[in-house]
């Protein structure tokens, strides 16, 4: 089986095939930044305008590099939601298109649902798993225990992990996206100098919050010189907010294995995913791995470049949904809100 998959959900434009031997066949990605650097944030518009230039040269790239002609494949996925309308209308209707071109079936993947699965194709792991899933737009506790078969055991009352990252970062004067900048700034810093709250932290259930932790980053901010921050304060509080936030992730992932462990659905095999772009971060992993160490669990992070929005995770989830006959109309509806 192979698969074409589209993503064109927020500020990523990619195309990707994969096969039932979880081969990525090929796999082409532009990234906005650039074009959303100068608003310190994703642009919807110029997101779709951006997703509508690109994706034809992006597929054609990527059905190339694979060696497929379009009769070649068994089926077109594209993200069918949740995402900006606008970059999600540009992917489902080039998705539907091929499809039709090529008499083959249209799989309208969940984003949500890419980002759980890509551990199955990067590293074969079977169902049940635990998964912290963690982005710019999410920050969710789910038991998988099967394609379309999830429990929500936690989410965020308020700001997504990504999101804090993305806005602290801002903050302290860091570009877009403000993640892998912060992650950088904190590589010399102190996480232990300015005092930030750990939201949370301690409570019962396995819900988090981030916007107290907003909060603090800015009320530290207004006791530190006005202007552009030395390079001393703004590794320490880049520290801090990442420290913060891996600390909150940390304990309430502890809580979620000791109720998976309780009510017996880790299975024999227990095993925590951490997926979403904030699972790039590498102070985040390795808190988990440790975390994993301790409780035996065995841990799975996906590479780097499958953790942050790509289009093979989107052809993988195809795939599998094909596999057990999950395939859309051609009269499917994009869904910038949809819930696992
Ligand atoms: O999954 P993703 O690519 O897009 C969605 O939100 O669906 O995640 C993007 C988020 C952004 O908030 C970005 O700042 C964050 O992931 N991120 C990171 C790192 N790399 C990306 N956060 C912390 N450390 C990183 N290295
Ligand atoms: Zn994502």
């Amino acid at each position: 089986m192979i698969v074409l998959g589209l993503e064109t959900s927020c500020d990523e434009t990619a195309a990707a095939v994969v096969d039932c031997d979880r081969r990525v066949l090929a796999q082409k990605l532009l990234s906005q930044y650039d074009e959303h650097r100068p608003y310190g944030g994703v642009v919807p518009e110029i997101a779709a305008r951006a997703h509508l230039d690109h994706l034809d040269g992006l597929v054609a790239e990527a059905l190339r590099v694979a060696g497929v002609r379009l009769t070649d494949l068994d089926a077109v996925a594209a993200t069918g939601g949740p995402g900006l309308i606008g970059g999600v209308i540009v992917g489902v209707m080039t998705a539907k298109a091929l499809a039709l071109a090529s008499g083959r079936p249209f799989v309208a993947v969940n984003h949500l649902e890419a980002h759980a699965l890509t551990a199955r194709l990067t590293d074969a792991v079977s169902f049940p798993y635990l998964l912290l899933l963690v982005s710019g737009g999410h920050c969710q506790f789910l038991e998988v225990r099967g394609v379309g078969a999830y429990r929500r055991l936690g989410t965020t009352i308020d700001d997504a992990a990504g999101e804090c990252f993305d806005k602290t970062a801002k903050m302290m004067g860091l570009g877009h996206p403000g993640g892998p900048a912060l992650e950088r700034a904190a590589a010399e810093g102190d996480p232990d100098r300015f005092a930030l709250p750990r939201p949370m932290r301690g409570r019962p259930g396995c819900d988090v919050s981030f916007s107290g932790l907003k909060t603090a980053t800015r009320q530290v901010l207004d006791t530190l010189p006005p202007g552009p921050l030395s390079a001393r304060d703004l590794a320490d509080l880049a520290a801090g907010v990442q420290g913060a936030v891996a600390d909150v992730l940390e304990e309430r992932t502890g809580r979620a294995m000791t109720r998976m462990d309780q009510d017996g659905t880790a299975g024999s095999a227990p095993t925590l995913v951490v997926a979403g772009g904030v699972a790039a971060n590498q102070t985040l992993r390795a808190r988990l791995n440790a975390l994993c160490a301790v409780r035996g669990w065995a841990f799975v992070a996906p590479p780097l470049g499958l953790c942050t929005d790509n289009a093979a995770m989107v052809a993988w989830a195809g795939l599998e949904r094909l596999r057990l006959g999950l395939t859309d109309p051609l009269d499917f509806r994009p869904r910038p809100r949809w819930p696992l």
